[in-house]
Formats: C-alpha cells, structure tokens, sequence
C-alpha cells in the first residue's frame, strides 16, 4: 500500500510516500528563515507560505520517486493540533487530491504522528511508555497498541521546546533556540544547582515549564552580567563561555525534569519496558542519552527516532496514515481540522 503523507500544521510544508511502512521518497520546504525575522512563527505568513509551495512540492515528490499519481492507494494529512490557517491549506490539497484520484482519505492526529514516526526505523513494540517532547506539547502516554494511547500527564503550561524557545529568544539566539541551545550547552559546564527542577514536588505525571523560564531570565541578569554576544546568535564560535555554561545549566535541568517524570510514569507502570520518544525536543543529544541511559538501567529499551523523524516532517503522516489506514481507519471529505488537536483515539472519527 503506498501512502501519501502531507504536514502542514505550522512552519514546514512537507509531502512523503511511505509504502509498506517503508519510506519511499520526501520533500520539505521549510518556513523558519521567514519567521526568524519576526522571532516567531507569524500564523497568516505560514498559511500563505503553504499555499504558494504545496503543489509544486507534490510535483517534485511525484518526479523524484518515480511513482505516477494514480500509484498513491490513501492520502493521509494532519488534521491537528496546530494553526488553523495552515491545517486548511494541506487538508483542502489533501482532500481536493483523494477526490480526483478517487482514493482514501485520512487525517491524522500530528502527535499520534510523532508517536509513531520511530516505527519507521525500528520494529513498534507495545505495550510502551510514549514521551512526546514538540514545540507545543509536553505528553507522557500509556500506549498499548499504535491506536490504543492513553494520556497519563501533559505540561500545565508552557512546553519543553517552549521553554527552549523563549529563553532562546530572551538570550538573543536565533528562532527556534533549542537547536543552538543544546549545541551551546554541549560546549559549556553545567552547575547542577543553579536550576530549579520545576514541578517535581508533587504526585502527578504533569509537567510546568514556565516558572523556570521565569527564573532562567532573572538568573540571566546575575551570570550573563557583562558579557555580549551577536544577535541573532547563529553559532557557537561567537558565544562567551558564560553563556555556554548558562545553556549547559538550563539544559540539564531542563532533561532532568523530564527525565524524573518519565522515570515516575515507568515506576507506576512496570510492565512497560520500552520508551518512545517523540517530537522535536527528542533531537537534544542529553535527553537522547538520558532516555537511553534510564531504559538501560532498567532492562528495557528506549525508541528514539533519528533527528530528522523528531522534528516536523510528513514521513511520519504517511506513515501513520499507513499503519491506520490498513487496519481500516478512513475519513470522509467531510473531516475537519482540529486546531487544539482531540485526544488520541476520538481524532480517528470524523
Ligand atoms: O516537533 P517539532 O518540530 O514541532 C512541533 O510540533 O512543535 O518541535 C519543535 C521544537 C522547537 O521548540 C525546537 O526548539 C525544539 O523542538 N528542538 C530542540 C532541539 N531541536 C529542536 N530542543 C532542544 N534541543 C534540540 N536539539
Ligand atoms: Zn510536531
């Protein structure tokens, strides 16, 4: 079965075919140097920015795998979470497409997406702990099956990649900072103690970041006195020690609260022993290790896709919209989006 898979929830355009589980071809057009000048995804500027690269980048998809249109047996899109106008412009191409080939249609909820993008490289193996770390969410689910997830805790207000993000741009470092940020921090020494570890204090599976982005930037103040660095900061060669060391901090605790909560989440749940890890903030080389390190301690194994499986991409649409649509999952045109995304499985109805 080959899938077409199509992601346009916020700054990438993105098309894939995946065929059998397998990823065929994938192409990508992304969005962040237009919003970089505004410090910040611009909603009206990416649904505009969607419109104008969707159809030739189809074209080119279609080119580069060799496959004729009339080849493609479901076409699967993101339905949601993310911004309305952008979701509009690849659900409308989705559905206008599925409707001249006269094939299936399927939206598919990003984050289950994410959730499942590492079955493309290794065998999906249930029942697991789902650690979905994006620019928007924070999750810990109990997933059963690829369609069976059960949310078990979620940040109470701003996400990791969020927390990355602002302190990021507070610092001066280019939009989006979290890639920077690991980079720096990878070059720095972390003081253990210079950050809180927020929300641990508690019996719950939730997570909050943003008391600790309100200390990064009154800590900033007190260790970055002094010193300055090019703004936008694009790379590690023009950072001062200090701030590499401050990343370092940040990060750690950063991973460390994540970290604990997931280690939590396994506690309260011992037959699981295996870890997904999902999204963009699943590029950061600590957490990568961190994860790993904790499943190994513990006997089991963690799923950690390769970075270009954690950020936004469409393979992971295809194939979801392959793993859901063989086991008979179908939308009809009716579907809409859904800008504050459904809990996994509700998403999977119209
Ligand atoms: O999953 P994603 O591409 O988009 C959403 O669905 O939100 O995640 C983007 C987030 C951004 O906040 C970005 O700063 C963060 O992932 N990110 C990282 C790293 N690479 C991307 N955060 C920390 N370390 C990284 N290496
Ligand atoms: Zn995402």
């Amino acid at each position: 079965m080959l899938c077409l898979g199509i992601e346009s929830s916020c700054d990438e355009t993105a098309l894939a075919l995946v065929e059998d589980g397998r990823l065929v071809e994938a192409v990508l057009a992304s969005q962040a140097d237009v919003h970089a000048l505004f410090g910040g995804v611009v909603p009206e500027l990416a649904s505009r920015e969607h419109y104008r690269f969707v159809g030739a980048l189809f074209d080119e998809l279609m080119r580069r795998s060799g496959r004729d249109n009339a080849d493609i047996d479901l076409v699967s899109v993101a339905r949601g979470p993310g911004l309305l106008g952008s979701l509009l412009v690849g659900v409308a191409f989705a559905k206008g497409l599925a409707l001249g080939l006269g094939k299936p249609f399927l939206g598919v909820n990003h984050l289950h997406a994410h959730l499942l993008a590492v079955g493309l490289e290794h065998e999906l193996r249930f029942p697991a702990l789902g650690l979905l770390v994006s620019g928007g969410h924070t999750h810990l689910y109990r997933m059963e099956s690829p369609w069976d997830c059960r949310l078990l805790g979620r940040t109470l207000d701003d996400a990791a990649g969020e927390a990355f993000d602002k302190v990021g741009k507070f610092l001066g470092l280019a939009y989006p900072g979290g890639r920077l940020m690991d980079a720096l921090a990878r070059a720095g020494q972390a003081k253990p103690k210079l950050f809180p570890r927020p929300y641990l204090d508690n019996d719950n599976l939730d997570f909050s970041f943003s008391g600790l982005k309100t200390a990064a930037t009154g800590l900033a103040a007190q260790q970055l006195a002094g010193h300055d660095w090019p703004r936008p900061l694009t790379d590690v060669a023009h950072a001062p020690q200090v701030l590499k060391d401050y990343c370092a901090s940040f990060n750690l605790a950063v991973v460390e609260t994540l970290c604990a909560k997931a280690k939590r989440a396994l506690d309260r749940n011992p037959d699981l022993k295996t870890l997904i890890m999902a999204g963009g903030v699943a590029c950061n080389s600590l957490l990568r290790e961190s994860i790993a390190e904790l499943m190994q301690s513990r006997g089991g194994r963690a799923l950690i896709p390769d970075w270009q499986l954690c950020t936004d991409n469409a393979a992971m649409i295809a194939h979801a919209g392959w793993l859901l649509g063989k086991n008979g999952y179908h939308h009809d045109l009716c579907m809409e989006t859904i800008p504050r995304g459904k809990a996994i499985p509700q998403d999977m109805q119209c």
